[in-house]
């Protein structure tokens, strides 16, 4: 009897268990769900959108993003899908903790709808090009995380509320191409850094808050500077007196041709691509030329979505990365990379993958796993998307250019070259990032294409990771049309047969890279092609260790025993036999310990003790002294 008790309820336990497992897996916001299926019940709509109330909301909904846990939804982000009408009042705005609204390029009218401001939370809000009409809200709450509001392009009427200044953390406004009237109320926001209230009929003087904007941002209205000066009425751009250089202009002239070829390019791929799709489409914008380029979008949206990852703020779609200005940054063995930049001033990096052979269900699940890695030493992947036809992954642009940029800028071009403090804190960086790299995934993930140009430098200034995670989607790439060969380890005899051991071996020759200064592959003049790694095995030998480190560095006094610790560590990662690799935790601590080791025992070769397994630069040591 007691054994049939017991056996029953351990059943029962177990039947619980697997419930809450099955109720974690697809854990849904059912309330955040059922606000928005009110409001795309309640909103006519030309495209077709993928709210399915049985598919999953946070990973299947289109625009719809969840926080971490997929308890609420904290971005919704719906541009052009042929919106008309009233926003349904009481829908989105059950929607608590809303960060990101953007519902821009639609046909939505009447007046601002102002139980959105119930949303408290909000990060952005994007309304541009739309036909709401009528006064802006007379109360605007204090809305203290609001950083973007974007309200251009409608037919606003009235005059600019003082309630403005409750919105104590904006870092843009936009009311451009509106009808408001009266003058500028003196709104002081010190955190606001981009203005834009051109065309409107706004009149009397520029306040003296806003006197730091540009005159553009005044443009099209009847408004003057001072209060004595003459208006300016002018709804074309003042023309500037041209404070250019000839080279300067020749440069311009040369870097637009090359952008707008490149952009012709792109354009061209993707409209013979869509064209035959395109007739099939209805038309969803109110002017002809949007009409087009949303065509584009809707029909290249039908088998893809852009899939944002939390604390991605950003607001943008697939026709933005396209036909965002297209700067290529650089190619590479998976696709090219390119600049974009965002209406909303931000810059991204688009790197357009090549020659995938993974599914999208592989490749989703692969996203995730990227997509999820949050660390100071990794570049975060913010969004990725997945069609038939293209395949893009959306990253933070660093402006400074990667460490191979940095690193092989013509002298003289570049006056600051990066000094060996510099240089020190990218290598802890970046072996930092591959590390935690290697402990995700259950302590499977590979990088698989380290390399100089692939680490950049964060806001702290230690070398931060990027492009990882990508040899296992696309097709394997042998040896000579690899674009990495310089930093290949001997075993790998195509893209897909990378291990963490290669991983430490392509750092250790960008640690080398860094040393030197030379690129890991050299043309010298005629045919003979340099490894790098070899050029340096070879000047060890001959114990010319002095001779191989880079010129730059010569003016920075007391640092050779650094550089040798480095020398000795890099030589050790680029070990013939993958084994005799070290893990690139032990990387870490010997790069760490550069300083300490230099500092602390002079004269004797570094010894770095960890744990159980050898020094690597004790076993690197040899080759050296
Ligand atoms: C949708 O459009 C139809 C036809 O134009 C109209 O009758 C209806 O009221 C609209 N529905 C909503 C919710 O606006
Ligand atoms: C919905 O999302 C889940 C989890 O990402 C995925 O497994 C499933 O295939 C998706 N379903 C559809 C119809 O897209
Ligand atoms: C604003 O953002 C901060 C940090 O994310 C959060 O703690 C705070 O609750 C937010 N404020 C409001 C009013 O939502
Ligand atoms: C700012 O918001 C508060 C609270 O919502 C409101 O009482 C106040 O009137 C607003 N300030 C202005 C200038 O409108
Ligand atoms: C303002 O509207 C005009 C005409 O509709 C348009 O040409 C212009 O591009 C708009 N300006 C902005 C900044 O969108
Ligand atoms: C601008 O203001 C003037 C005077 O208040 C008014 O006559 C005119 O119709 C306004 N124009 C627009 C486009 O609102
Ligand atoms: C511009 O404003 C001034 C006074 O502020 C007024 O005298 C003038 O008529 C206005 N011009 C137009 C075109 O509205
Ligand atoms: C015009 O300028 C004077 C002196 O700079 C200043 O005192 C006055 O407040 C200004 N008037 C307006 C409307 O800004
Ligand atoms: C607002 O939206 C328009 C049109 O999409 C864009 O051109 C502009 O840069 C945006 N303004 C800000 C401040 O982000």
């Amino acid at each position: 009897m007691g054994i049939i008790i017991i056996i029953k309820l351990l059943f029962s336990a177990i039947l619980v268990l697997h419930i809450t497992l099955i109720l974690q897996s697809t854990a849904e916001p059912i309330e955040d769900k059922q606000a928005l299926l009110d409001f795309i019940a309640n909103v006519n709509h030309t495209r077709n959108l993928n709210w399915d109330s049985r598919l999953l909301v946070c990973s299947n909904w289109t625009g719809v993003t969840c926080n971490h846990d997929n308890s609420r939804v904290i971005a919704v982000r719906l541009p052009a899908i042929g919106f008309r009408g009233r926003i349904p009042t009481n829908t989105l705005s059950r929607l608590s903790e809303l960060q990101i609204l953007s519902l821009r390029s639609n046909g939505l009218n009447g007046p601002f709808p102002s139980d959105l401001l119930k949303l408290g939370n909000l990060i952005g809000l994007h309304l541009q090009f739309n036909a709401f009409q009528g006064p802006l809200p007379l109360d605007f709450p204090v809305w203290e995380n609001l950083s973007v509001l974007n309200l251009s392009n409608n037919g606003f009427d009235g005059s600019i509320p003082f309630s403005i200044s409750n919105l104590t953390h904006l870092t843009a406004l936009d009311l451009s191409n509106n009808s408001l009237s009266g003058n500028i109320p003196e709104f002081n926001i010190p955190t606001l850094q981009l203005l834009d209230l051109s065309n409107n009929n706004l009149t009397g003087f520029v306040p003296q808050s806003l006197s730091r904007f540009p005159s553009y941002a005044f443009l099209g209205n009847n408004i003057s500077f001072l209060n004595s000066s003459s208006p300016i009425l002018s709804p074309t751009p003042k023309k500037h007196s041209s404070k250019f250089t000839k080279p300067a202009i020749l440069g311009i002239v040369i870097g637009s041709s090359v952008l707008a070829f490149v952009a012709i390019a792109l354009l061209l791929i993707f409209t013979n691509r869509n064209r035959k799709e395109d007739n099939s489409m209805s038309p969803t914008s109110k002017n002809k030329k949007k009409e087009k380029s949303t065509k584009r979008m809707a029909s290249e949206d039908r088998n893809g979505r852009i899939t944002f990852f939390e604390g991605c703020n950003l607001v943008f779609d697939l026709e933005d990365l396209l036909r965002a200005s297209a700067e290529v940054l650089g190619k590479g063995t998976f696709g090219t990379t390119y600049k974009a930049a965002l209406e909303d001033a931000t810059t991204v990096a688009v790197k357009r993958l090549k020659d995938v052979i993974a599914g999208k269900r592989e490749f989703e699940q692969q996203m995730e796993i990227v997509g999820n890695i949050r660390h100071e030493n990794v570049a975060p992947l913010r969004a990725y998307y997945y069609s038939k036809d293209e395949k893009l992954m959306v990253y933070d642009y660093y402006n400074q250019g990667s460490v191979s940029s940095l690193l092989h800028a013509k002298r003289g071009e570049n006056t600051n070259t990066l000094d060996w403090e510099t240089r020190l804190r990218i290598a802890i960086g970046a072996a930092k990032g591959i590390d935690f790299i290697h402990s995700q995934n259950g302590g499977k993930l590979v990088h698989a294409n380290i390399k100089a140009s692939n680490i950049f430098i964060n806001p702290q200034n230690y070398g931060c990771v990027s492009d990882l995670g990508l040899a296992t989607l696309t097709c394997p790439v042998s040896p000579p049309l690899m674009r990495t060969a310089g930093y290949r380890a001997p075993e790998v005899t195509d893209t897909r047969k990378v291990s963490q051991a290669s991983d430490v071996y392509s750092f250790g020759v960008f640690l080398l890279e860094l040393l030197t200064g030379k690129s890991p592959v050299q043309a010298t003049g005629g045919e003979e092609v340099i490894h790098l790694v070899r050029w340096v095995h070879s000047v060890v030998r001959e114990e010319w260790t002095g001779e191989v480190f880079d010129v730059e560095l010569l003016r920075y006094p007391n640092i050779e025993e650094e550089m040798v610790a480095m020398l000795q560590i890099g030589l050790s990662c680029v070990a013939r036999m993958p084994e005799q690799r070290p893990k690139i935790g032990d990387v870490v601590k010997m790069v760490e310990g550069i300083r300490n080791v230099v500092t602390g025992n002079t004269n004797n070769s570094p010894t770095i003790s960890h744990g159980s397994t050898p020094s690597a630069a004790e076993i690197a040591s040899s080759s050296v002294s």
